[in-house]
């Protein structure tokens, strides 16, 4: 169903956004990657090298992607993201401004500059990645990552909305805790952590929905029964 499908996956230069570029090419969609290092770019994928911050850097990428693509888009994913967990009341405001700056203003730019290209198509899908560190409660240390995916879900919503008309439907994709040099960043290895293709997988299953099926948000919690803790 992904074949010949056009697709722009940003944060593809490691982790989810790497493991989505792979999956979406291996589906026979034509994918352009971007963020500001190149990673290892799988099959025929264009890399960009883009800050999602920097609204003239996502004019450029959608330029770059129009060009490829004649001007049309399918399929947005965004994937780029930074996360610091710390508590709110000590955290350093540099890194809680670039959450902000990333996860949610980048998210918006790269709809905004997408959808002019999907209209062209005559409709798309954007996933925007979120993260069941958004689901209530936000717990202590989580706040600043949590509020900032909370945002993105609050923008999906609305998007959700202000585009069906255009044909584009607007998902979340909320993962718990994934195997990427993110998560180990953070964390000492869990053997819940699920893999990047499984999320991978989830996003295949958001692209391939009936056109009448609406799947908004998508929650990836570990199912406790298969781990000992
Ligand atoms: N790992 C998890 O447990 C988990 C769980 C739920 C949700 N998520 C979300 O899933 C997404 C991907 O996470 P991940 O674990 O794969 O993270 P990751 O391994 O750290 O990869 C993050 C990606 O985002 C890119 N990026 C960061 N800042 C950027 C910027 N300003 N402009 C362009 N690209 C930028 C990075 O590339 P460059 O540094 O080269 O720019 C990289 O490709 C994020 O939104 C994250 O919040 C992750």
């Amino acid at each position: 169903m992904l074949q010949g499908t056009r697709a722009v996956i940003t944060g593809a230069s490691r982790g989810i956004g790497a493991a989505v570029a792979r999956r979406l090419e291996g589906e026979g969609a034509r994918v352009v990657v971007a963020s500001r290092s190149a990673g290892p770019t799988a099959g025929g994928a264009t890399h960009v090298p883009t800050d999602v911050r920097d609204a003239g850097s996502v004019t450029r990428l959608f330029a770059a992607a129009g060009e490829a693509f004649a001007g049309r888009l399918d399929i947005l994913v965004n994937c780029a993201g930074v996360c610091y967990l710390e508590p709110l009341a000590g955290m350093d405001l540099a890194q809680f401004d670039e959450m902000m700056a990333t996860n949610v203003r980048g998210t918006l730019l790269c709809v905004r500059a997408a959808v002019p290209l999907m209209r062209a198509a005559g409709g798309g899908d954007i996933v925007n990645m979120s993260s069941a560190l958004a689901a209530r409660p936000i717990t202590a240390g989580k706040g600043g990552y949590g509020a900032s995916k909370r945002a993105v879900d609050a923008m999906s919503e609305a998007l959700a909305e202000e585009l069906d008309g255009d044909g584009i439907a607007v998902h979340t994709l909320a993962p718990t805790w994934v195997d990427t040099p993110m998560r180990r960043a953070l964390f000492a290895e869990d053997p819940t952590w699920m893999s990047d293709d499984d999320v991978a997988d989830a996003l295949v299953f958001l692209l391939t929905r009936p056109a009448k099926v609406a799947v908004q948000a998508l929650r990836l919690l570990p199912r406790a029964r298969y781990y000992q803790r």
